[in-house]
């Protein structure tokens, strides 16, 4: 059991591997926080707790003001109030019968019970049997209002992993005076509040825009409020749901880390408030912004959860824990754990312009080279030949394809590829035959303009009526066209967030209701096309969060395909999510986001980092880089099952700023099988420099005692860019080592391997190590 109660020091102690979390009931009724560290046996309350200190300005609790030194200002809490003498950021706010907004939540009772329940109506972690997690209840009330809080805690017995979310029941019948049976309005309600002792940490945010997502960012903690959030109706490009504290010297390798992801699609709030003793309280839930929930007498309400990691090795084991959790209790169905298949995209080959000769051409093309599933990207549906029209008319544009979805379907098939269809089912064009039947049936607020992004507006998924619309209509293509995979895309912020049926009163709730809609609308899609393998997409990587994992095992990483900007978005990604959820595609020269012109060889060698596949026109390109892509594509299939489902471990990067003091020319990482049979060694140059100094690298996570043997993929494009340079390159830089060669785990690990000058910016080595 991993959860424990101490009667005597009416404490918990909830235990994984390698951490521990103390809870404390103070007076019998003040639920104060522990900490959260390296893990003890044994919580001894009378010597390591926090003394129970009243400070400067901090008033007390009248009952305990003559008895007792105590503050909550000044102490750890575990789900602290606004309104009362905490000054910081409650966790919990809601305007009560009395227009005011003080709560005190008293420890009431609690349970422990085995395995882990679901939240209603929200995607969460789960387990695959009672064993796997303990879960802790504890039952807080509002001696007042009678609200009741319960606060749920799931502890994983076989990983770093506690996972969080909050209940909230308005028990108003069991108040008295003006309070019973009333109504009580939400404001703020997180799905964790933690406190810390000390502020002397680093926190990672992963931000950036669209195409430069998740940007990795550290920030020293400072007093005052840090914190990033989204008010965009998505979790966004922005700012991910995603946070981090580390001690100042943790690295990639060694320190804590504690991680904090949501797992939650819309608005959220995600950050650190350090105070006047330099303690710091993280929080982190549904954004407060647009949200206010009326909940009546007897009804509840329920957050998403947070998955909170705790890593004592440094940042990558911290990662590590997160992929192998969101791989194994969080995606779900038959694509879960099974080798994804590599893509070809027409978005980027055609954009609009494309009919089925045009189509078919393309697919030719890739089935020659071995990719396995064709595409078909935006324009395939109502009279769409550019982004002005017809989201919301899901069928087919029988002027571009003529012979319906099903022959293109046929045809791709026939070619031996799987075929995928793009969809932005939760979208409506204003010329639309949907927006002209059903006006009202988009996100407006009566009597103001509705706002449009990319000419689309949002369809009101707060509405039972047109989540069934569109389980109806895409299960009705799905079962009558041959697909095998679907891209489900979402292409703008929300504004005007107000639903036609909403009352005044329930407006604010329209924001946390599209998500109950979409989730509702996700599930239903998902379970009745389990064998369709989804992919989830935001304008690239603008809805990159762990909810939409429990329905897509897979999203599409970022707009920006660029081969060397993708290093710092694939970085920033890979530091919460698996390389089986990254779609990862080598695009054409100039880059159509950056201008940039990367070698082949290189754009393949960073995508084969995720999900593979191709979004290009393969028929514009040279023999030797056709060469080159069979080459890729051959040994991504070799290699996939490793990327995909392995442990990933991040050796060197220039965007680090975990160690700025390893500045350096190159990115690189290897990911190791589970099984350590085989490795996959990618390093790719940023910088182009003159004799730069040598550069040796250090593997990690294989067996230090087998053997491997090494093989260099070399560039066939390179070779022959570099052939009239006028110093020519040695032999090594194309093939650091004989062919054959076979080391140990040990040496590659602990002496390290010294790679080849590559005076290419953008140049590339991939070695692949399979035992022996
Ligand atoms: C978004 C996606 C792209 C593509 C276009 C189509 O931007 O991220 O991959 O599907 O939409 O309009």
């Amino acid at each position: 059991m991993s959860i424990t109660f101490n009667k005597k020091t009416n404490s918990f102690l909830l235990n994984t591997p390698s951490s521990s979390y103390i809870i404390r009931i103070y007076d019998n009724k003040y639920l104060l926080h522990g900490g959260w560290v390296s893990r003890i046996e044994e919580w001894d309350d009378d010597v390591c707790s926090m003394p129970l200190l009243d400070r400067a300005f901090s008033p007390v609790p009248a009952e305990l003001h003559n008895k007792a030194d105590f503050s909550l200002n000044s102490q750890q809490q575990e789900f602290p109030t606004s309104g009362r003498s905490d000054f910081r950021t409650g966790a919990f706010e809601a305007l009560c019968a009395d227009g005011t907004i003080a709560a005190d939540l008293f420890y009431d009772s609690h349970k422990i019970i085995k395995g882990k329940p679901g939240i209603k109506g929200l995607p969460a972690t789960y387990v695959t049997s009672e064993s796997e997690a303990d879960t802790l209840e504890i039952n807080l009330k509002d001696p007042v209002t009678g609200v009741m809080v319960k606060l749920v805690y799931t502890v994983w017995n076989n990983r770093d992993v506690i996972c969080r979310h909050t209940i909230v029941k308005n028990d108003s019948s069991k108040a008295g005076g003006i309070y019973k049976n009333q109504p009580v309005k939400l404001r703020r309600v997180m799905s964790a509040s933690l406190d810390f002792m000390t502020s002397r940490y680093k926190m990672l945010q992963l931000s950036g825009a669209h195409a430069r997502e998740r940007h990795a960012i550290w920030q020293k903690l400072i007093p005052g409020t840090q914190s990033v959030e989204s008010r965009r109706g998505t979790s966004s490009h922005q700012h991910n749901p995603f946070i981090a504290l580390a001690d100042y010297e943790a690295t990639e390798t060694s320190g804590q880390v504690f991680g904090f992801n949501l797992v939650y699609s819309g608005n959220f709030v995600a950050g650190t408030e350090v105070d006047q003793f330099n303690m710091s309280r993280v929080q982190i839930g549904i954004n407060p912004y647009n949200f206010e929930w009326e909940l009546a007498a007897g009804e509840t309400f329920e957050t998403p959860e947070v998955v909170m990691v705790f890593s004592n090795k440094g940042l990558g084991e911290l990662s590590r824990t997160y992929h192998d959790l969101y791989r194994d209790n969080m995606c779900r169905g038959p694509w879960q754990k099974k080798e994804r298949p590599i893509v070809i995209n027409n978005w980027e080959a055609t954009y609009f312009n494309f009919n089925a000769e045009k189509l078919f051409k393309l697919a030719d093309r890739a089935a020659e080279e071995g990719i396995e599933l064709f595409v078909l990207d935006d324009g395939w549906f109502g009279k769409r030949d550019d982004d002005r029209s017809s989201l919301g008319d899901w069928f087919v544009n029988t002027k571009k394809l003529t012979g319906g979805l099903e022959e293109i379907a046929e045809g791709i098939h026939k070619r031996g590829l799987k075929f995928g269809l793009w969809f932005e089912p939760e979208m409506i064009s204003p010329d639309s035959n949907l927006y002209r039947a059903h006006p009202d049936w988009c996100l407006h607020i009566e009597g103001r303009d509705r706002s449009l992004g990319r000419h689309q507006s949002v369809l009101d998924l707060s509405r039972d009526d047109v989540v069934d619309y569109l389980t109806e209509t895409l299960s009705k293509i799905l079962s009558t066209v041959a697909i095998d995979y679907v891209k489900w895309d979402f292409n703008r912020s929300q504004t005007e967030v107000a639903s036609a049926l909403a009352s005044p009163a329930n407006q604010m709730k329209t924001a946390h209701k599209y998500y109950l809609g979409l989730y509702r609308l996700l599930e239903n899609v998902t379970q009745k096309f389990p064998n369709v393998l989804f992919e989830s997409c935001s304008g690239g990587g603008g809805r990159f969060d762990p909810a939409f994992l429990y329905y897509m095992p897979q999203c599409w990483t970022s707009d920006n395909t660029d081969g060397l900007s993708r290093l710092a978005i694939q970085n920033g990604t890979s530091i919460a999510y698996p390389a089986s959820a990254m779609s990862c595609h080598v695009s054409a020269v100039p880059n159509h986001q950056t201008g940039r012109v990367t070698n082949i060889s290189e754009r393949g060698h960073t995508a084969m980092a995720g999900t593979f596949g191709y979004e290009l026109d393969l028929n514009k390109l040279s023999q030797p880089e056709l060469d080159e892509i069979k080459d890729q594509v051959a040994l991504y299939k070799k290699i996939r099952s490793t990327v995909q489902f392995g442990d990933l471990y991040r050796l060197r990067s220039s965007w680090d700023t975990v160690a700025p003091a390893e500045s350096t020319a190159y990115t690189a990482w290897n990911i190791v099988s589970k099984d350590k049979k085989q490795a996959v060694l990618t390093l790719v140059w940023q910088f182009a420099e003159g004799n730069p100094e040598l550069q040796l690298i250090k593997l990690k996570g294989l067996d230090p005692k087998a053997k491997y043997k090494l093989t260099c993929s070399q560039s066939a494009t390179i070779r022959a860019h570099l052939a009239d340079f006028p110093f020519p390159l040695p032999e090594s830089a194309f093939a650091p080592f004989p062919a054959g060669t076979a080391t140990s785990g040990d040496k590659l690990m602990n002496v390290g391997l010294y790679l080849p000058y590559m005076p290419q910016y953008g140049g590339s080595v991939q070695i692949v190590l399979e035992q022996i």
